[in-house]
């Protein structure tokens, strides 16, 4: 008798990193990649001044706290993982503020119609296919509207991803792909948008993030 084993290859690996894992993770001081992901939030928030507002990849919601109510009239957020679409529910109730959460894996799914003021990508465009989903995001920009991306700069002496105890996102090493900002930059100017701005910010180890703002004219 032969013992068969089902192995899911196409099973995303976000869908198995348990919230609570990946927020350790991502605030463990080593890697102290959320506080600076917000700060990044808060300039494009700030740059954009939105009235909508579509998140990608949005996670447990870190950095919605800094959406001013007086600003900004409705927030879409996607996530591939339901589980932290429910930690953000749990964690941000009843903002003042019309909110959406998407359950949809940006590889496949359609985003929805816009028009969207300010388009942010935080630290997302590494784990998924970005290039098809570049001229989605530049059709669905407000003319006059924000796309920011935030990107992991690549180091040729440290490893991407900072080793802490939480064994499950070692799961993400093969999923995880550097996104050139030149190839992007590229990519965007080709799907209608302007480079407006260019931000690098330092992480512990040598590590940095760089935030990339364009613009739909
Ligand atoms: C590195 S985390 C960044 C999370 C958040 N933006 C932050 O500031 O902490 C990447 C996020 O993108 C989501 N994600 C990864 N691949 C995705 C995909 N193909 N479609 C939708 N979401 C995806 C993950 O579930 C995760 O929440």
């Amino acid at each position: 008798m032969s013992l068969q084993t089902s192995v899911q290859s196409d099973r995303n690996p976000w869908l198995d990193i348990p919230a609570t894992e990946y927020q350790a993770h991502m605030q463990s001081p080593d890697v102290a990649q959320s506080g600076v992901l917000a700060e990044l939030f808060g300039i494009a928030l700030r740059a954009a001044q939105p009235a909508s507002i579509l998140l990608l990849g949005c996670g447990t919601g870190n950095g919605l706290q800094l959406v001013d109510d007086q600003v900004t009239k409705s927030v879409t957020c996607i996530d591939i993982n339901p589980a932290y679409l429910s930690e953000l529910a749990t964690r941000l109730p009843a903002p003042g503020h019309d909110r959406s959460l998407i359950e949809m894996d940006l590889n496949t799914g359609a985003l929805p119609p816009g028009p969207f003021d300010l388009v942010h990508a935080p630290f997302v465009f590494e784990f998924l296919d970005w290039r098809p989903l570049v001229p989605k995001v530049a059709a669905v920009l407000a003319p006059g509207g924000l796309f920011t991306v935030v990107i992991q700069r690549e180091s040729r002496t440290v490893a991407a991803r900072t080793p802490t105890p939480y064994f499950t996102l070692r799961r993400l090493d093969a999923l995880f792909n550097y996104v050139d900002p030149l190839d992007l930059g590229a990519v965007a100017i080709d799907s209608g948008l302007t480079l407006a701005a260019q931000r690098d910010v330092m992480l512990p180890r040598q590590k940095s993030f760089t935030l990339l703002t364009f613009n739909r004219v």
